[in-house]
């Protein structure tokens, strides 16, 4: 195992270089993630195309530009890094060293990097271990080196899981939740191009189907009631898609079962998703049961929403103080203020929030009767009924720092706001 602080995303235990290709391996499929290749030459290009073609990889979405990892450093500078990079050098060693390291500056965590290039010696393929590196392939590749490689990112025993779970839930009934929960896995999906699945928890009264303007015959009761039959392709079958990265496990809101779960009856469905969708939202309803605190205490990270009232300040505080201790090696749960500005109410202010909770709000979203009501009753999200609405954005930013992406990037950004504040204030003046 590598010992070392690596740069990347790290998948297995070692750099590697491809094994000859045999007739009847075995390779498993690779899950939903997005894949981009910075080529140096069209042979490479033309391998990695017909990988993506390849039926292993039929879920996976692959993108192929040249330039090597120049082109990758100028194109991440301002985006979000995929779930796996390729890039391909010609260079001396040092020189594809360096170029790592650029990379690694720009690199969203989770992101894994395969290089391909053509030297082959020990002291290199530990240098690239040593930055975290995935895999090394040397050129000349064939389709199926590029296959077996990427298949094998997300299946060694030590790899660790595709998805990320992401747990929302209010701090009381209707605080907007579920809206919060919908619009950012939308923004997930669509902005970052990672393929999400909103797992609607409430299963009486759910709402993401209404939501998303989806009306699927299966869902999750399918498989929280049939718990033998899950595995992957089962729990696939019972995914709707919403957009192009986007599905959802939609609940039945029927009322002919009642809900009350074993603490652990959602493990398998996760553990499923889990292997196999990059980002998956759980809407958790505001309820607090062993299966739903179960499901908090196991998400990658948590986000509540509170209203601006008493009662919300008190019950985030408790549920933030109670996660916070039983998680205590992980990040922190997050808390967003939703429907703030309700005219003439009385309420409590971002800062009582800060202060009592230890921590700033990680969004303030207004309440916004009008768009909020016509995207509700539309079946649509905030970003397609009000694209350059302050909220929609406000949801693009939940999504980013919840999946842990482009932190640093937005530190850089900030360095550069003055000179924006100053150039955009010039503009207004004239
Ligand atoms: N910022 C907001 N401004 C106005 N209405 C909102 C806002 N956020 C949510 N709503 C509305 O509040 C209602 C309850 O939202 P929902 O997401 O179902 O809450 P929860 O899941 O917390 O019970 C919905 O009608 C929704 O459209
Ligand atoms: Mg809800």
């Amino acid at each position: 195992m590598i010992k070392h602080a690596s740069q990347f995303a790290v998948a297995e235990d070692q750099v590697m270089p491809a094994a000859p290709a045999d007739d009847d391996e075995h390779i498993a499929p690779a899950p939903r993630v997005s894949v981009q290749a910075f080529c140096e030459t069209v042979e490479t290009a033309a391998a990695v195309q017909a990988a993506g073609e390849d039926r292993h990889m039929a879920k996976a979405h692959v993108k192929i530009q040249m330039g090597g990892a120049a082109a990758a450093v100028e194109a991440y500078r301002n985006s979000p890094t995929p779930n796996v990079i390729l890039i391909e050098s010609d260079n001396r060693a040092d020189e594809i060293l360096t170029g790592l390291d650029r990379l690694a500056e720009v690199c969203d965590f989770g992101t894994r990097v395969i290089v391909i290039g053509r030297i082959n010696d020990v002291n290199f393929y530990r240098e690239l271990t040593r930055r975290g590196v995935s895999e090394y392939l040397i050129a000349p590749l064939g389709t199926i080196d590029v296959v077996r490689s990427v298949c094998g990112l997300f299946v060694s025993p030590h790899a660790k899981p595709v998805g990320r779970i992401i747990a929302v839930i209010g701090a009381k009934g209707g605080v907007g939740a579920s809206t919060v929960a919908h619009n950012v896995a939308f923004a997930i999906a669509r902005d970052l191009a990672l393929d999400s699945v909103v797992t609607d928890l409430d299963l009486a009264f759910g709402t993401a189907g209404l939501d998303y303007n989806q009306d699927p015959p299966q869902g999750i009761a399918d498989a929280v009631f049939s718990p033998d039959r899950i595995d992957t392709a089962f729990i696939d079958r019972l995914l709707s898609k919403c957009t192009d990265h986007l599905s959802l496990l939609a609940a039945p809101a029927t009322l002919d079962r009642v809900c009350d779960f074993g603490a652990d009856a959602f493990d398998a469905i996760l553990d499923s998703l889990r292997s196999s969708i990059p980002c998956v939202v759980l809407d958790v309803p505001h309820l607090w049961s062993g299966w739903t605190k179960r499901l908090l205490l196991s998400a990658d990270d948590i986000l509540v929403v509170a209203g601006p009232d008493l009662a919300n300040l008190r019950n985030a505080k408790n549920m933030v103080d109670h996660l916070r201790s039983a998680r205590p090696n992980d990040h922190r749960p997050f808390y967003c203020l939703n429907q703030v500005g309700v005219p003439k109410r009385p309420e409590i202010t971002p800062a009582d929030f800060a202060k009592a909770l230890e921590d700033p709000p990680l969004a303030v979203i207004p309440f916004e009767p009008q768009i909020f009501g016509t995207a509700a009753n539309n079946g649509q999200m905030i970003a397609e009924v009000a694209a350059g609405h302050k909220t929609a954005d406000m949801f693009r930013q939940l999504a980013q720092v919840l999946t842990g992406r482009s932190e640093a990037k937005r530190a850089r950004g900030k360095l550069l706001m003055p000179l924006i504040a100053r150039l955009t204030k010039r503009k207004g003046h004239k």
